[in-house]
């Protein structure tokens, strides 16, 4: 049993798998195309809507110190799937880089565990949009009906109590995915070109926003910077900061986005660090201000919406900015569940054809070329999901499991490491074992000040995924039926 579970597949055969999946990949990206690729991915739902979400119920104004935090853990973790993305720079990443150092169990782990972050990551995205949507419709005089537009039930953080919000069905979320995947199964891929006109609209948007709330910053909402904590873990204080952070860890995700990249960078040693630490750099930069004008043109108190920047717009009554706000993170969200929607049907997709899934999951269209029956299984989910969840929920879960793959990514490192110091890394993570203990200690960090509820879904999900393993993928892994 033992050999089984902890098998890992080797790196010769990844090599050789790399190789037939990426012929026909140029290695034309610099490090701007780098940058520019892991802004379009990350900034999204997080900066647009969660932001607002953290700071009204767990940080006030220090929702800014939590992106300092979140940004910094990000960094360690970068570092290290940048290591394993050049080494093995093959769809399914993390899921790949588990089954080549820790073993099937942990490749399984990671792989199910990647759903939280791609699928779900793509919900949340839906339902932000959807938030938008409605308000850009309301701004030129059309009334979405308000039971189509928000899942039935919202969830309380501080009581845990789940109440009927009177709607019946997230319809705009659903619609978004429905579209998203029917461009993905027709093989239409974004171009870097409309990448980088969608990263410029949704960059040069919120720096007019920045630039125009320092007129209307109001210091007294900034005091106190950190309100004091409400008598629970979590609500504010300095335990809020942590969970803040916990929660706008979701902000950053994408930026593995750029290490998949790393077959295609012209130069992956000097430009994959700088890709990966260049989008978190900005994106941390670009979050600091924006937050500290959100909270300093509105009381924090009021962004617990759908739309929060367009509640700040509202109150410095800039009217002519409001439709372009929303106009950029309605597209600029679109870009980013490309990306998670992309993404996910090719992980199942690898572990349908190492034997983990079933196999029609590994099939390609005929003429489309893609992994349609993952890609169509995925929006069924993702839509499902997107129609009927809260966003809160659907965010902090999706924070956790990602937070959870990158302790066992920046463990394969170490890992690696040693068993495995002779192959060649295209690029090496700086300061081992500095920076992957630093990256698995602030991942756990983060993760501990989540709440009680979101750690409990993360195990039910586990528990689910293993139940899985070990009445279908420990028979059918095709490692194990290999010579
Ligand atoms: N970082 C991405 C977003 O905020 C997932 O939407």
């Amino acid at each position: 049993m033992k050999s089984v579970l902890f098998a890992t597949k080797s790196l010769e055969q990844l090599s050789q798998e790399a190789s037939s999946e990426s012929s026909g990949l140029k290695r034309v990206l610099g490090p701007w195309h780098l940058i520019f690729l892991g802004v379009g991915a990350i900034v999204g739902a997080g900066i647009f809507v969660i932001t607002g979400h953290a700071a009204a119920q767990y940080a006030g104004p220090a929702v800014t110190l939590s992106f300092v935090l979140a940004g910094l853990t990000c960094a360690f973790a970068g570092l290290c799937y940048a290591e394993f993305a050049s080494l093995i720079p093959i769809a399914g990443s993390a899921y790949t880089y588990a089954y080549s150092t820790l073993g099937e169990l942990f490749a399984w782990i990671i792989g199910w565990d990647l759903i939280l972050e791609y699928s779900l990551g793509a919900t949340t995205v839906a339902i932000g949009w959807s938030g938008y949507v409605v308000s850009f419709l309301k701004g030129i005089g059309v009334d979405f009906p308000a039971a189509l537009a928000e899942a039935p039930f919202s969830f309380n953080p501080q009581t845990g109590a789940w109440t009927k919000t009177g709607a019946l069905v997230n319809l705009p979320a659903a619609l978004v995915i429905a579209l998203i995947t029917y461009i993905l199964v027709r093989g239409i891929r974004e171009s870097a070109t409309v990448n980088s006109i969608i990263v410029v609209l949704k960059i040069g948007i919120i720096l007019v926003f920045i630039g125009a709330g320092l007129f209307f910053i109001k210091p007294a909402l900034w005091k106190p910077f950190i309100p004091p904590n409400q008598g629970q873990f979590g609500f504010f204080g300095l335990s809020g900061i942590l969970r803040g952070a916990g929660v706008m860890f979701f902000a950053y995700l994408g930026f593995d986005a750029v290490s998949t990249a790393a077959q295609e960078a012209k130069n992956p040693k000097r430009d994959m660090p700088i890709g990966i630490l260049g989008s978190l750099f900005a994106c941390t930069a670009i979050y600091i201000a924006f937050s500290l004008v959100l909270t300093g043109v509105v009381s924090y108190t009021e962004l617990n919406v759908p739309a929060p920047v367009a509640v700040a717009i509202d109150a410095m009554r800039l009217f002519w900015l409001s439709p372009l706000v929303k106009i950029a993170a309605i597209v600029g969200l679109m870009s980013v569940m490309m990306v998670q929607l992309m993404g996910q049907p090719r992980i199942f997709f690898t572990m349908a054809k190492d034997g983990l899934l079933p196999p029609a999951a590994a099939r390609v269209h005929p003429k489309h070329g893609t992994p349609h029956v993952t890609t169509i299984a995925t929006g069924i989910l993702v839509g499902i999901a997107s129609s009927l969840l809260p966003i809160g929920i659907v965010g902090e879960l999706v924070s956790i499991g990602t937070l959870f793959a990158f302790v066992i990514v920046c463990g394969g490192v170490l890992v690696l490491r040693y068993t495995r110091p002779d192959i060649p890394r295209p690029f090496k993570t700086p300061l081992v074992p500095f920076v992957p203990v630093m990256g698995i200690l602030s991942c756990l960090y983060l993760m501990s000040g989540l709440p009680k509820d979101t750690w409990i879904r993360l195990m039910a999900w586990m528990a689910i995924g293993l139940v899985i393993y070990f009445t279908y993928g420990i028979r059918k892994s095709k490692l194990r039926r290999r010579p």
